[in-house]
């Protein structure tokens, strides 16, 4: 039997790990982590292991017993580094690509660190401020005018959430106090592209809307929604009974980075007295490059806006932030002040609590801080700049390269394009790009994802690390050419 009362952490009957024993493995953990940084690209992109591998190599149940770090570490490395998908890989072109940065990080290592619960000021005035403060900068560095209130929320789909139950909350229906079952509601609304993420039907689930609640508009030829459109449907609903609640526009779609006519919609929102909600969780990045600012035309007018420092602000996962006009509303959906939370300095201070529905709150501010200081405005604005420079550039390779072909305009960083030789089309093209994403993947060399664009299948290529240069580019479409020929070749 292990004797127990060998290892240094045994030493004490009860407690945490000795400072001294927590100083040497910190610094053998951030060695780690400085080698993994520089050298993330050496390993396959995409896990190169099979469903249930990973859980077959770890134990049924707890140790009985604690262990020592070493041999935990021992197992990070053997066991679950390989079953890891590396999103910080210079190679990663799936999804949205994002970025663990080096300020990133250390603000996350510190905010674990401190492990700070900002549910109210009092417990976290300091992080209560600077998430405030720092959001604030971020508002100023996307150029949304003054009055645009920010929360830190985990995701999008929670912020985009937190947006349409305020939405339900300024239509005066009562919900938050009747619910919506068992009385006399009409249907409740909401409006979106065709191409708007499932996070905004999500949302309709959990608030008591339905799928059935959300009502896709068509949009134009370049995938953005279509105003007029919008307004017929909020005119025909209206006459059928139906409450318009909220307009989800889409600044950087999920397919194909498409960007909804904002100041439209907003016209037929003021029209109508719908909220305004905009998803700019990946586009609004792009507002920080002085040039790209136009992305938000017309999002000043917004009651919500949500954008994701953890898509392209170089964040770690997780990081969203939910702006909006009327703060005093989404207080008023989500404030609930139970006795056991009620402090001296009242509503004289911001209480991160009454923004959403966690009381919970942990300190993401530090991150997105750090990462704003580091590399300052001038150097966020470079870096997404040359993110959308190496997306035109692949697009403008894969419009000349015969027998491929761009499938949808490129205004940010995501190219979506499909290999399509002469006598392919249909489901044999789809067949055949399918093929070719699975090979190229396996490789570990690159790792893509599809979309399906007007019923047909494409690759969408995300540029967003920031480890990822012109030469991985070039080589992921080496390798994305050599496979589609091979294949093409041997069908
Ligand atoms: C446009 C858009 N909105 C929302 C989301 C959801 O983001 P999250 O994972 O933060 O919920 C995504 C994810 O890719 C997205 O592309």
């Amino acid at each position: 039997m292990t004797d127990i009362s060998q290892k240094p952490h045994a030493r004490a009957a009860s407690g945490d790990m000795p400072p001294e024993e927590f100083r040497r493995h910190a610094h053998a953990v951030v060695d780690w982590m400085a080698d993994y940084l520089a050298n993330v690209g050496e390993y396959p992109v995409l896990a190169q292991v099979q469903p249930g591998e990973v859980a077959a190599r770890l134990p049924a149940s707890a140790p009985e017993a604690g262990e020592g770090v070493e041999e935990i570490l021992r197992d990070f490395r053997d066991v679950v580094v390989p079953g890891v998908t590396h999103w910080n890989h210079p190679d990663f072109f799936a999804y949205f690509a994002i970025t663990g940065s080096g300020p990133g990080i250390l603000g996350e290592m510190l905010s674990a660190a401190l492990n700070t619960n900002a549910m109210l000021w009092r417990t976290g005035p300091a992080q209560t401020e600077l998430e405030e403060r720092t959001l604030d900068w971020l508002r100023q560095l996307m150029g949304l005018p003054e009055g645009f209130h920010g929360t830190i929320q985990d995701t999008a789909s929670i912020s985009t959430l937190v947006a349409i139950a305020a939405a339900r909350e300024a239509a005066g229906l009562g919900v938050r106090e009747e619910g919506m079952s068992g009385r006399d509601l009409p249907r409740l609304r909401v409006y979106a592209s065709q191409e708007v993420h499932s996070s905004i039907d999500k949302a309709g689930i959990t608030l008591g809307i339905g799928m059935a609640g959300t009502r896709k508009i068509p949009t134009d030829a370049e995938f953005r929604m279509d105003p007029a459109a919008l307004e017929a449907a909020i005119v025909e609903d209206r006459a059928a009974g139906v409450h318009p609640l909220c307009v989800v526009a889409t600044v950087g779609t999920t397919s194909t980075t498409s960007i909804d006519p904002v100041a439209a919609i907003a016209d037929v929102c003021e029209r109508h007295g719908v909220w305004l909600h905009v998803d700019a969780a990946y586009g609004g990045s792009a507002a920080l490059v002085p040039e790209l600012r136009h992305v938000l035309d017309g999002a000043e007018r917004a009651d919500s806006l949500v954008v994701n420092p953890h898509k392209w602000m170089f964040v770690p996962v997780d990081c969203s932030v939910l702006y909006s006009r009327r703060p005093e509303i989404i207080r008023r959906a989500f404030s609930l002040v139970p006795e056991y939370l009620i402090t001296p300095e009242g509503a004289s201070v911001t209480n991160l609590m009454d923004y959403g529905p966690a009381l919970g709150k942990r300190f993401r501010a530090l991150k997105l801080w750090m990462v704003l200081r580091y590399f300052g405005a001038e150097g966020m604005a470079a870096r997404i700049r040359e993110h959308v420079r190496l997306a035109k550039q692949l697009a403008a390779w894969v419009d000349a390269e015969p027998g491929w072909e761009t499938m949808a305009p490129v205004p940010l960083s995501l190219v979506v394009f499909r290999h399509a030789p002469a006598g392919m089309d249909g489901e044999a093209a789809d067949a055949h790009n399918e093929r070719i994403m699975a090979a190229v993947n396996a490789t570990g060399r690159a790792f893509l994802s599809h979309t399906r664009i007007r019923g047909r299948l494409a690759l969408r290529l995300a540029i967003g690390n920031l480890r990822t240069t012109e030469a991985h580019v070039r080589a992921a479409w080496e390798l994305l050419r050599e496979t589609a020929a091979s294949m093409h070749a041997s069908a």
